[in-house]
Order: C-alpha cells, then sequence, then structure tokens
C-alpha cells in the first residue's frame, strides 16, 4: 500500500477563544478515518515565531535561528499542509502569514489546502493566502471548505459540522491526497523526463 501522506494541520489563530481549536479538532478526527492520510496539528501558539526579524530573506536558505531553523524541519518533514484560516479584514491573519514567511524552500512542490471561516466562509482570507502560497512555490489547490458563521455549528470545544461541511472536507481530502502523492513522485525525481 502506498505510503500515507505527511500532512500539517496548521491553527491560523492564537486567540483566546478561538473557532480554529475546534475546527482544526474537526478535521483531525475526520482525517484520522483515512488511511491515506497522517494528519498532524501545529498549534501556532506552541510556536512563538517572532515576526520575521532576521537578516537573511528565507528564500536565500541560509536559516542561522535555532526556532527558525526548527520550524523548517517542522515544515520539510511534510507532503502536504491544511491552513485552518480566519479571516481578519478581509485577509489571513498576521501570525498565519509569519508563519508562512518565516521559511521558504520547504514549503515549495507541495500542495496546500484550506479551511476558512467567517462570515463569508473565510474567502478573502483564502484567496489571499493561494497568492502568498503560489509565491512560495506550492501548489494551491481549487478545492477548499468554507465554513460560514461557524460559531453557530461550536459547542464549546467542539464544531459540529453538518453532512454538507463532511461532503466538502472530504471532497478536500480527495484533491489533496491527489496532488500530495503526484507532488511526492515529482519531488522524489520520479517524474519521465519531458523529452521522453
Ligand atoms: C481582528 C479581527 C478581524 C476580523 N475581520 C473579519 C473579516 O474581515 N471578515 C470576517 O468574516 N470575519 C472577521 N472577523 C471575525 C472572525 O471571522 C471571527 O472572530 C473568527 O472566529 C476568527 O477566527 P479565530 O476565532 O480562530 O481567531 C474578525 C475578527 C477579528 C479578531
Amino acid at each position: 500500500m502506498t505510503e500515507p501522506l505527511k500532512i500539517l494541520v496548521i491553527l491560523g489563530s492564537v486567540r483566546e477563544g478561538r473557532m480554529a481549536a475546534p475546527v482544526g479538532d474537526w478535521v483531525i478526527e475526520r482525517a484520522a478515518a483515512r488511511a491515506d492520510l497522517d494528519c498532524e496539528l501545529v498549534d501556532l501558539d506552541d510556536w512563538d515565531l517572532p515576526f520575521f526579524p532576521h537578516a537573511k530573506p528565507p528564500a536565500a536558505g541560509k536559516y542561522q535561528d535555532p526556532l527558525q531553523i526548527r520550524w523548517a524541519e517542522k515544515i520539510a518533514g511534510a507532503d502536504g499542509y491544511i491552513l485552518i484560516c480566519p479571516e481578519y479584514n478581509h485577509s489571513g491573519s498576521a501570525v498565519l502569514k509569519n508563519a508562512l514567511d518565516t521559511v521558504f524552500a520547504e514549503w515549495g512542490r507541495k500542495p496546500v489546502s484550506f479551511v476558512g471561516y467567517g462570515t463569508v466562509g473565510g474567502a478573502r482570507s483564502v484567496e489571499q493566502l493561494r497568492l502568498t502560497a503560489v509565491t512560495l512555490e506550492m501548489a494551491p489547490l481549487a478545492g477548499a471548505v468554507h465554513l460560514v458563521r461557524p460559531g453557530a455549528k461550536r459547542d464549546g470545544d467542539r464544531f459540529n459540522a453538518d453532512s454538507y461541511d463532511d461532503k466538502a472536507l472530504a471532497a478536500l481530502f480527495d484533491e489533496l491526497t491527489w496532488w500530495g502523492r503526484a507532488l511526492r513522485v515529482a519531488r522524489a525525481g520520479q517524474l519521465p523526463s519531458p523529452s521522453i
């Protein structure tokens, strides 16, 4: 059997009482039922990455700060990513953008999808993050989950998804799996040469 894809589910909020936590738990719970995905929750609150303070841009690849190096190792170890995206003032959260900005090459040639939420399902946040992902040389997927006013389905620490949400998440997983497998083969240099 094909080895499961290692996927990081990154919580895009560190706010007290954040919606990101129950939404992230829902994603992890549903992913656990799939043999093709090995998902790990990454809580940016545990990382405390500073607002990018380093002299060299990450694209230069010369990381020196121990925390930046640890973050680079964490990102490098994955085959793809699911970003849990709140919408702050029609954009992504600063903490998530900073986490993306902190390293460069480790994101590249890997798929990323999004679970956005807010009054319009985090649509504006996700659109902007797709542009950032392109610049990081990632493969942002067209499919995403958009949760409109998810607070109405929140019960304390739980997000009680309805069947539509579950269907959208299953479609996200399917698309991420296809791209994740294809790009894993490509990164390993197993793609046929264009001249063949
Ligand atoms: C600083 C800030 C700006 C916000 N701006 C928007 C917005 O532009 N659009 C939107 O739909 N919701 C907006 N909201 C509401 C968020 O969607 C809602 O608070 C959501 O729960 C935030 O995610 P979090 O709880 O995981 O931090 C904003 C919330 C905050 C704290």
